[in-house]
Parts: structure tokens; sequence; C-alpha cells
């Protein structure tokens, strides 16, 4: 993530399907985009995740993709995801998440990739399935989401699946 990506960060989290479905800060203003680009180099330099931006052929921003490893198991990460309102559909995600994977299986060594939902969104649901995500279920307030628990749809990638 650099400095010239953050407007179109700070846009996307401002969409109203990002707040309802995510935990970004809401509102969202350009300290919020630069205080999490604080937190993804700081992820990155103490080895706790790895959080990208996606781009377009063109190098213009998609959206981001973060790997973020368990600190109980070391062969456990999750993944958290948004793309800009204007390119969804176009299956972005999804190719962006089965390159990340691959590298968090062969590089980092990882067994075990998961995804988490609020329940009901399908469009994580089908991002996530299409990068070859197995899903596994409903976790009965398996997230803290503004201030409440709420279910959880659970789905994972494992090393073999990608073989
Ligand atoms: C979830 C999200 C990252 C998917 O990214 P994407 O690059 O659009 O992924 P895809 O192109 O594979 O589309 C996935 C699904 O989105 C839905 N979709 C298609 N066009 C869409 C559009 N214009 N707007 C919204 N959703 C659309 C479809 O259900 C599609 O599945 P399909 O290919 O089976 O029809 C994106 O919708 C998003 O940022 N949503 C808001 C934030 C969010 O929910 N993050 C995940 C939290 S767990």
């Amino acid at each position: 993530m650099e400095e010239r990506d953050l407007d179109a960060v700070v846009q996307t989290c401002r969409d109203p399907e990002t707040i309802h479905w995510t935990t970004v800060p809401d509102p969202y203003d350009r300290s919020d985009a630069q205080g999490y680009r604080g937190s993804v180099l700081n992820a990155w330099a103490r080895g706790n995740a790895a959080c990208f931006v996606i781009a377009d052929l063109d190098d213009r921003y998609v959206g981001t993709l973060d790997l973020r490893l368990s600190p109980a198991d070391p062969l456990l990460a999750d993944v958290g995801f948004m793309t800009a309102p204007a390119v969804r559909g176009r299956g972005h995600l999804p190719a962006a998440l089965i390159a990340l994977s691959a590298w968090g299986f062969t590089t980092l060594g990882l067994a075990r990739i998961e995804w988490k939902a609020n329940v009901g969104n399908t469009s994580s649901r089908r991002a996530a399935e299409k990068a070859g995500f197995t899903f596994e279920g409903t976790a009965r307030g398996g997230v803290q989401h503004r201030g409440e628990r709420v279910d959880a749809w659970v789905a994972a990638l494992l090393a073999e699946d990608l073989a």
C-alpha cells in the first residue's frame, strides 16, 4: 500500500456496502486511511500480517486484501478484503485471493486459510468460493460487529486444495 492509494481507500471505505459488511470506521476520513497504512506496514515489519493493494493492468487501485496470521497457531491465517464499488463484479478479488493464498501456502508454509463474513454477505462468499474456498457452515455469534456479536459464515482453503 502506497500513499497514492489512500484516496481510493477512503472512497471504498465510505461505500455503504463496505460499511455494512465490514468494521471500517464510520465516518471514515484520510487520517483513518493513513492509520490503516501505518498498521499495515507495522504488521508486515512484525511478521503478523501481509496486507496488499490489488491493482488493475494500468496499476490503478482495485481493492485491498489482507492475510492475517493467527497469534495462536503458526499454520493458520485468515483473510479480509474489499474492492472499490466501481470495479466490483469483475473477478478481481478471487484472482488476487488465489495468488495470495498460493503464496501463503508455499512461501509461508500455512496449512489453512480461513474466510469469515457476516451471514448474508453473498458477494464476499461468492468471491471466496470462486477462489476455491470450501464453505464449512455458520459460526453462531462468530464475530464482533459494531458493538454486537453476529453469526458468521465460515469457509476455508487448505494447502492440499490448491495442489
Ligand atoms: C466482496 C467483494 C470484495 C467482492 O469483490 P469483487 O472483486 O467484486 O468479486 P467478484 O467480481 O468475484 O464478485 C463476487 C460477487 O459479487 C456480486 N457482484 C457482482 N457484481 C457486483 C457489483 N457490481 N456490485 C456488488 N456486487 C457484485 C456477485 O454476487 C458476484 O458473484 P458472481 O460472480 O457469482 O456473480 C466486494 O463486493 C466488496 O468489496 N464488498 C464490500 C466489502 C465486503 O463485503 N468485504 C468482505 C467482508 S467479509
